[in-house]
């Protein structure tokens, strides 16, 4: 029974609300949103009155409730927030309230809502837990009563759900393939269920990532909005529905789930499934405001790195298969030389990897191509005074390998034999305790053979038939579940270590991995002008400290566009920071810059790993304005960046986002990555005085009357540093 006398519950923080009402037989979502300020027990009331609509022609005789567990029992007739049956009976789920707990706090706080369907012997319980940085998580368990019946309870559907008003009428997700993750996507929110579904096994490289419906024209900097993410690695579901009838008084409801294969999740007695937890965020400061959120939220892990995030070489781009104990000393050599601090060996160094035809399995050192294993690279990588870092892809496996040659049933698939290979790979059963052992163990032996700092962790292939077991019984889910319990006991085994989360690039980029990883791959494109954009938007979930960002050679190998050294430089700034090239090909002058830009990332990473991340609304995409600002507003770093030539001549006057109109400002041009190419004579006159010396600016025109910004020619980057005059 409910642990509080309260029937309109109110969780608050960081200016954003979640009010619930205890309502009979279901508790029904009052407001999610903007916070309602301490409502008096008379404004309770008064929210639960007007939260009453009208009943319609041609409808149920009762006004239309959204609950928190929307259902055909309270006339919804939406997607329901569970599917499920009885070996074909108790498909009327028919849930009431049974039991409460209500923890709220200064900031935010929880509340669970104990519900129960006796048609299916179900306990369902639905947590909220509002974070203090306005984010709301809502997690729900759904169990199997110890004394129900023996048939199991097959499980098909769960779907998270909050209510949205009618305001909020435009979609922004995303979508993507390789080397251009996160490409976003807008639409208008019309009559009936928008899906995104995902059957990768993995949120892949085109992520719906997080699924924002806001006030048309949103922006960066302005708009209301309402976004849900769902923090899981697996097959999964989002949703924006709108019926005619709307949702209670709400318009509409945004939300998501895993997405279930069929019998996959079936709850004999006492069995539970726990959903994974579906993040949902409001802010009335437009994306930058939802990003601002979720970066808070991601910061405040406990296992959040707080040490200088070290820059990076990754051997890929570098030598590729072309593992030769030489060549990589050259290499590290100088890595330590420009001011590398972590030197990370790329694929091909295990037993019989050398293309991406065969090895992935046999995790240990290639004999042929490491005779003394991988201790002289390490020593001298550590002699150096760098720590050592290595790529795995523990998940996946070549049929041409030892592992698959003598234990075939470990690889994941249907009894009648696996399916097409894609990268002439295929996965491991996970699930399969075997397996699992199998690579700890060997995990486990690298990093304490190595030292190893860090771990890329790469999943190349999506899941197909992701089925074992003879029976071919779906398997997705536990395959998830299991990639999280082996990440977790390696880094129990291992506390310092660190994992990079790789999917192909940027192809499992979400809060259920980052919850056991410390940084993404966020694509394998190194291209400035597609990182450009991959990175603005991967920052609408992730603070730059944790979104990897590499500078590779002039001739990008993924797009072949040519690029200028400062761009490159300046675009990988904005990240955690590191190179994927052969530098033991660069010219004198190359490896000076490249110096400079390593003392440049040393100098300014507590600015651009702590502070707030903005973005400017401007029109079209050929021009963007995005930095950093110190959450003390002390200092800030800005990027201007031209990725394309537009008509206009001038840029007009550009507001720099996130500066306190009130105070002063020095404003200078960091030069150490070379100027970009202008576009233009000279100027603007500004500009002129801050590429020799700080020029003092009011925040009033920096900010709010804004700084006409130099005319770039395309693939052009400047830096723009500004400090506060205390
Ligand atoms: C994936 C990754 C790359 C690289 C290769 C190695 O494609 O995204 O960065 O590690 O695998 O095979």
């Amino acid at each position: 029974m409910p642990d509080t006398t309260a029937r309109i519950l109110t969780l608050r923080a960081a200016g954003t609300s979640l009010v619930v009402e205890l309502a009979e037989p279901v508790p029904r979502v009052l407001h999610w949103g903007a916070d309602l300020g301490e409502l008096t027990e008379d404004g309770l009331a008064a929210l639960a009155l007007t939260g009453e609509p009208a009943v319609l022609n041609n409808s149920i005789d009762i006004p239309r409730r959204f609950t928190v567990w929307p259902t055909e029992a309270d006339g919804w007739s939406g997607t329901p927030a569970h599917q499920g049956h009885l070996a074909g009976t108790a498909a009327a789920p028919r849930l009431s309230l049974t039991g409460t707990s209500y923890r709220p706090q200064a900031e935010g706080g929880e509340l669970s809502l104990d519900l129960t369907d006796p048609g299916a012997a179900l306990d369902v319980t639905v947590t909220y837990r509002l974070e203090p940085s306005g984010v709301l998580g809502v997690q729900t368990r759904i169990g199997r009563r110890p004394d129900a019946a023996p048939e199991p309870y097959d499980l098909a559907q769960v779907t998270t759900m909050l209510p949205l008003p009618r305001r909020a009428a435009e979609i922004l997700d995303f979508t993507g393939k390789w080397s251009r993750e996160r490409s976003p996507q807008r639409r208008p929110l019309g009559f009936g269920t928008y899906a995104r579904e995902v059957r990768r096994g993995k949120p892949g490289l085109d992520s719906p990532y997080l699924v924002t419906v806001g006030v048309p024209g949103f922006g960066f900097g302005h708009g209301e909005v309402w976004g849900v993410h769902l923090a899981w690695s697996g097959d999964q579901r989002y949703l924006v529905e709108q019926l005619p009838e709307g949702a209670g008084t709400h318009a509409a409801v945004l939300g998501g789930g895993e997405l279930l294969r069929p019998g996959e999740i079936r709850l004999a007695p006492g069995e539970s499934y726990t959903t994974p937890v579906c993040h949902f965020t409001w802010s009335d400061q437009g994306l930058d405001g939802l990003a601002d959120r979720f970066h808070t939220l991601v910061r405040a892990r406990p296992a959040h790195p707080r040490t200088p995030r070290p820059l990076i070489l990754n051997s890929w781009e570098a030598v590729y298969f072309d593992h030769d104990l030489d060549r990589l000393l050259r290499l590290a050599d100088k890595a330590a030389e420009v001011g590398v601090e972590r030197f990370v060996l790329d694929d091909g160094w295990f037993r019989g990897r050398r293309s991406d035809h065969a090895g992935l399995g046999d995790w240990t050192v290639d004999p042929v191509v490491w005779p003394e294993g991988l201790t002289p690279l390490v020593d001298h990588v550590r002699s150096l005074g760098m720590e050592f870092g290595l790529w795995v892809e523990p998940e996946m496996v070549n049929l041409d390998s030892d592992l698959a040659r003598e234990h075939p049933d470990w690889v994941l698939g249907p009894a009648r034999g696996v399916g097409p290979s894609s990268r002439h790979q295929h996965v491991l059963d996970l699930a399969n305790p075997q397996v699992w052992d199998y690579l700890l163990g060997a995990l486990d032996a690298l990093v304490d053979k190595y030292g190893i700092a860090y771990l890329k962790w790469d999943h190349n292939r999506e899941l197909h038939e992701a089925v074992h077991g003879g029976a071919d019984r779906p398997v997705a889910h536990a395959q998830v579940l299991a990639l999280y319990r082996l990440i977790d006991a390696l880094k129990e085994r291992h506390p310092g270590l660190e994992i990079e989360s790789c999917a192909s690039g940027g192809g499992r980029i979400d809060l259920g991995i980052l919850a056991r990883t410390d940084r993404v791959w966020a694509s394998d494109c190194n291209d400035p002008v597609e990182r450009q954009m991959i990175q603005r938007w991967t920052a609408q979930l992730l603070p730059p400290e944790l979104i990897g960002a590499h500078v590779g050679s002039g001739t990008s190998h993924t797009t072949a566009r040519v690029s200028s050294d400062a761009f490159r430089l300046t675009t990988a700034l904005f990240g955690h920071a590191g190179i994927e090239q052969d530098i033991t090909r660069c010219a004198p002058e190359e490896l000076a810059r490249l110096t400079a830009w390593a003392a440049l990332y040393r100098e300014l990473r507590p600015l651009l790993h702590g502070g707030r991340t903005v973005r400017a609304d401007l029109a079209g995409d050929a021009t963007l304005l995005h930095g950093v600002v110190a959450h003390d507003g002390a200092a800030a770093l800005y990027c201007w960046a031209r990725v394309a030539t537009s008509p206009e001549g001038q840029s007009g006057r550009v507001q720099l986002p996130g500066l306190a109109p009130e105070a002063t400002y020095r404003v200078r041009v960091r030069t150490e990555l070379g100027l970009p190419s202008f576009h233009q004579t000279s100027g603007p006159a500004w500009l002129t005085t801050a590429l020799d010396d700080w020029l003092t600016l009011p925040g009033a025109v920096l900010t709010v009357a804004g700084l006409p910004m130099p005319n770039l020619n395309p693939d052009q980057a400047l830096l723009l540093e500004v400090r506060r005059n205390d």
